[in-house]
C-alpha cells in the first residue's frame, strides 16, 4: 500500500518576469513504514516538496495522491480532513504554541478532529510517556529545551495516529547530541508504530541511519536509494 505517491509534480514561483522552478516533474512514491530522508544543499526544494506532500500548498502541476486519495480538485474542507487523518508534521522550529502546555499542545490536533477531551488527554499522555516528557506535560514550551520541545512536537504529531509524518528539518535548530536522539526517537516510534517518516536534512551525517535517501538538487531528484535489504540466515 502507498502512503503517498505524488505525479511530476511542479512548483515555480513568479516574481515579476522572473520564474524559479522549485521543483520539477518530482514523482516520489511512498510506501507504508518507510523511514526516508530528503538531502540536498540550501534551495534544492526539500521544503517545497514537504509543503506539497502535506497539502500546505498546491502544485503548479501535477498530482499529490495520499493513501489512495488524489488531493486534486478536493475543496479546502476536504483537503484539510485528508491532511489531518493522514499526516503528522514536525518543523525546523518545533511550532508549540506558547500559551498552551506541553499537554495541551500534544492534545490539540485530536480536539481539532473532534475528539472528545477526556480522550484526547489519555491519548496526550501516554504519547507524551513514549518520548520520556511524561513529568513536564504542565510545563509550557519555554520551560523546555530545544530537544525537549522537539519531542513534544513528535509526541503531536503523532497523535492522531498518522500515516506518515512529515519532518522539514527537524533537527536543524539542534546539537549533535540532541539531533541524533530525535532521529533515534522517530526511527524507534517508526519501528514500533508502523507510521512512515520523511524527513528532509542537509546534514548527510544522519543518512547513514535512514532506510532510503532522496538527493534533490535544483528541484529535480538526482538519486534515490535504498538500503540493501537486510537478508536473513540462510536457512
Ligand atoms: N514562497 C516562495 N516564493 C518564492 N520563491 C520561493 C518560495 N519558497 C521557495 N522559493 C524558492 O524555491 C526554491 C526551493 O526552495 P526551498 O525552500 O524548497 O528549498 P530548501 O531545499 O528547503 O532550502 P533550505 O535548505 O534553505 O531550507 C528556492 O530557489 C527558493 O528561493
Ligand atoms: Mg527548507
Amino acid at each position: 500500500m502507498k502512503v503517498v505517491e505524488t505525479r511530476k509534480l511542479k512548483k515555480t514561483y513568479h516574481f515579476g518576469d522572473t520564474e524559479v522552478t522549485a521543483l520539477d516533474e518530482v514523482s516520489l512514491d511512498i510506501e507504508e513504514r518507510e523511514f526516508i530522508a530528503v538531502w540536498g544543499p540550501s534551495g534544492s526544494g526539500k521544503s517545497t516538496l514537504c509543503n506539497l506532500i502535506g497539502l500546505l500548498d498546491a502544485p503548479s502541476e501535477g498530482e499529490v495522491i495520499i493513501n489512495g486519495h488524489s488531493a486534486e480538485g478536493l475543496s479546502d474542507a476536504k483537503r484539510s480532513e485528508l491532511r489531518n487523518t493522514s499526516i503528522g508534521f514536525v518543523f525546523q522550529n518545533f511550532n508549540l504554541i506558547p500559551v498552551l502546555t506541553a499537554l495541551e499542545n500534544v492534545m490539540l490536533p485530536l480536539q481539532i478532529n473532534g475528539v472528545s477531551k477526556e480522550l484526547a488527554r489519555e491519548k496526550a499522555e501516554s504519547l507524551l510517556d513514549e518520548v520520556e516528557l511524561k513529568d513536564r506535560k504542565g510545563h509550557r514550551p519555554q520551560k523546555l529545551s530545544g530537544g525537549q520541545q522537539q519531542r513534544v512536537a513528535i509526541a503531536r504529531a503523532l497523535v492522531t495516529d498518522p500515516l506518515l509524518v512529515l519532518a522539514d528539518e527537524p533537527t536543524a535548530n539542534l546539537d549533535t547530541y540532541n539531533a541524533n536522539l530525535i532521529i533515534d526517537l522517530m526511527r524507534r516510534i517508526n519501528q514500533d508504530k508502523g507510521a512512515a517518516f520523511l524527513f528532509s536534512t542537509h546534514d548527510d551525517r544522519l543518512l547513514d541511519r535512514v532506510d532510503r535517501r532522496v538527493h534533490l538538487q535544483d528541484g529535480v531528484i538526482v538519486s534515490d536509494e535504498r538500503s540493501p535489504v537486510e537478508v536473513g540466515s540462510p536457512t
